[in-house]
């Protein structure tokens, strides 16, 4: 069960009905796309809380939000990795017609790393604007990392852990593609992940299992987000 050092780390239970079902309400209203960001300077004033999601190109963070909001092009998914380009925000509860957002926080869909083809000069000022965001942003209520259940936790994983323990900045695992493991390899994916983050002391104690394709995981990770607005 983990590093000696490390804590523990367990699949989340189901959250309670209302919460689920105030959260569904929630992520079937209005949801829009705010901007896309490329300097810290754009990003929208700090004035609700918001969740960012991360993680290696193709991991599935833009299908994840698509899922959450019952919505197919909300966010661009596809097969080239690499295809997020900006930090792009998402209201929940809409805009209004002047654009100012109505509801109580934002999603934030980041451009994946650990994608080798993209330029170099690219790829480091991606990486600088996201380690200045995740760090600094003062109102992100969590990060969810998110793991691709066929290959666990990787190094370029485990380095923005390190970074995350080293600004304190709490993060969720959130593992995707669910539906691609085959049944018996089922069974060995949650605690060799829960091991895997269990050295790093940022790591949240629950992890989520979600499917994209199956919707496994979509009203439990809703009423995660949902609580965490709901303040
Ligand atoms: P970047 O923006 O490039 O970092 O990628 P991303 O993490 O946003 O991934 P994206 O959502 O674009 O999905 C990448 C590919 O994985 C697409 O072909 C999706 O259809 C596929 N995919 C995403 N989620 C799932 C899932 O839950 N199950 C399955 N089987 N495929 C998925
Ligand atoms: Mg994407």
């Amino acid at each position: 069960m983990g590093a000696p050092t490390g804590h523990r780390i367990l699949e989340a239970a189901e959250a309670d009905p209302e919460a689920t079902e105030a959260a569904r309400k929630l992520f079937m209203g209005p949801v829009d796309f705010v901007k896309g960001v490329v300097a810290l300077d754009g990003l929208p004033a700090p004035d609700r809380p918001e969740v960012c999601f991360a993680g290696r190109s193709n991991v599935g963070k833009s299908s994840l939000i698509n899922a959450l909001t019952n919505r197919k092009g909300l966010a661009r998914a596809s097969n080239t990795p690499g295809r997020t380009q900006e930090i792009n925000f998402f209201a929940l509860g809409g805009l209004d017609e002047a654009g100012a957002p109505q509801g109580p926080g934002y999603l934030v869909d980041l451009p994946g790393y650990g994608y080798a083809e993209a330029p170099k000069a690219k790829v480091a000022a991606w990486q600088s604007l996201i380690r200045a965001y995740l760090a600094g942003r003062v109102t992100l209520s969590r990060v969810f990392v998110l793991i691709d259940a066929r290959h666990g936790v990787k190094p370029a994983d485990h380095a923005l852990m390190d970074e995350l323990d080293r600004a304190a900045v709490v993060f969720q695992a959130v593992l995707t593609k669910a539906d691609k493991p085959k049944k018996a390899e089922r069974a060995g994916l949650v605690p060799r992940v829960a091991a895997d983050l269990s050295r790093h002391p940022a790591a949240y104690p629950e992890l989520i299992v979600t499917s994209s394709e199956t919707g496994e995981g979509i009203p439990l990770l809703r009423a995660t987000i949902g609580s965490l607005m709901d303040r």
